[in-house]
């Protein structure tokens, strides 16, 4: 069997590591070898986006880059689809395996099915109901066309069969990026505090943040692109939440970018207990996780391993996809939008909050294993 797996920006790297090491361990233990081809669209091409996860996972290189880097959606979804039918055409893969919801997950679907090859997505099935998040068309069009659907939780089963997905094509595996995260929690943990933010400084060489700081990362377009939103979200975020404790930033390309053109990059980076960092590997933002009081951040695959580790979390956003992380389904997270007044209220009462780590159904380290597993299964019956 021939697979191409396809990865494009910062959220696919965790996903695809596992599962390539599922496809060796079968190949070691099987005469039945599956052929695996690599692709990166290249949608994330800073080494701190891309190469270091790659590095950090042991992600082997990927066969094929298609050089895509920025653009608007259209140019990132278009060039990509150009350029993978060429290489399906001269690949001819049985299976093209896609996860996430980024541009190359829809982009490498849509190609894929018009060349009939067989499309599996891993982590299918979430849903926002937000139309005006991209990752929402995304996730969307991908399911309606994937002929496996491999689900983290059962919520997500029961979308697809609420869209009336016929139950053959679902299968229920698990959460893939706990495999990443429970394969490096004690490299990370192993990891000095003081180096991370030396070796990451932006804005200072080194604050001791002490044994309290609260940890944050932000680059949703809904909380960045626009400075009605984002200037009172920054207001808040210096003058109440920095005041309390070190407040540790990762900064997105995208967050930055924004920051400075409304002219609120200095008063950030001047700020005396805010510690601004490059964007970080995967170790070095799992151990800050480890440690961090609270997390405030827009990033769903944090929400995630928040939930995991116990972190409390409070989600910018109005909805989310992955449900199953909120606490009313047991999670550590809570949703607050980009109302300061909202905001406020649920960092108050969560700061005095003892959230306790949990684990959902599945979520065991094993994923991988199950995703290829099913494609085995679906190949001679789908
Ligand atoms: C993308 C994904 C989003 C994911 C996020 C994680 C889609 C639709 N969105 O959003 O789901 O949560 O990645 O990071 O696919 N840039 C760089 N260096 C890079 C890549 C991008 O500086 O290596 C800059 C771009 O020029 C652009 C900005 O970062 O200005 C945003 O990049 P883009 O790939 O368009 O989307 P993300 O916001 O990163």
């Amino acid at each position: 069997m021939k697979i191409v797996s396809v990865v494009g920006a910062r959220p696919n790297f965790m996903k695809i590591a596992p599962f390539i090491k599922a496809i060796d361990a079968h190949n070691e233990k099987s005469s039945d070898k599956i052929e695996h081809v690599l692709v990166h669209t290249g949608q994330h091409y800073d080494s701190s986006l891309s190469q270091s996860f790659f590095s950090a996972l042991n992600i082997p290189d990927a066969d094929i880059n298609l050089q895509i880097g920025s653009g608007t959606h259209a140019e990132q979804v278009g060039n990509t689809m150009i350029k993978f039918e060429k290489l399906l055409k001269a690949i001819k893969p049985d299976w093209v395996v896609v996860v996430g919801d980024v541009n190359a997950t829809l982009a490498c679907t849509v190609t894929a099915k018009k060349e009939l090859v067989k499309v599996c997505h891993i982590e299918a099935g979430l849903r926002s109901g937000d139309m005006t998040m991209p990752e929402e068309i995304n996730r969307l069009v991908t399911d309606r066309l994937a002929n496996l659907l491999l689900t983290p939780d059962t919520m997500s089963s029961e979308n697809l069969g609420k869209e009336g997905v016929d139950e053959s094509k679902i299968k229920f595996v698990g959460n893939i990026m706990i495999d990443t995260l429970e394969a490096n929690r004690d490299i990370a943990a192993g990891l000095s505090l003081e180096d991370i933010l030396k070796n990451n400084a932006v804005n200072r060489v080194y604050v001791n943040p002490g044994d309290s700081y609260t940890l944050m990362t932000m680059h949703r377009p809904s909380n960045v692109d626009q400075k009605e939103v984002l200037e009172p979200l920054i207001d808040f975020l210096l003058n109440e939440v920095a005041r309390d404790n070190p407040l540790i930033w990762p900064v997105h390309p995208r967050a930055e970018k924004q920051l400075k053109e409304f002219n609120l990059w200095n008063d950030v980076f001047e700020h005396p207990n805010v510690i601004l960092l490059k964007p970080l590997g995967y170790h070095q933002m799992l151990k800050l996780n480890m440690g961090a009081n609270i997390m405030l951040t827009d990033s769903g695959g944090l929400q995630e391993e928040c939930t995991i580790l116990g972190t409390p979390c409070l989600t910018l956003r109005w909805n989310t996809e992955r449900p199953i992380t909120l606490r009313e389904f047991g999670g550590a997270s809570v949703l607050v939008g980009n109302e300061i007044d909202k905001i406020r209220k649920a960092y108050r009462e969560t700061l005095a909050l003892d959230v306790k780590p949990k684990r959902p159904e599945l979520w065991d380290g094993q994923t991988a294993e199950r995703c290829l597993q099913a494609i085995l299964d679906a190949e001679n019956r789908l």
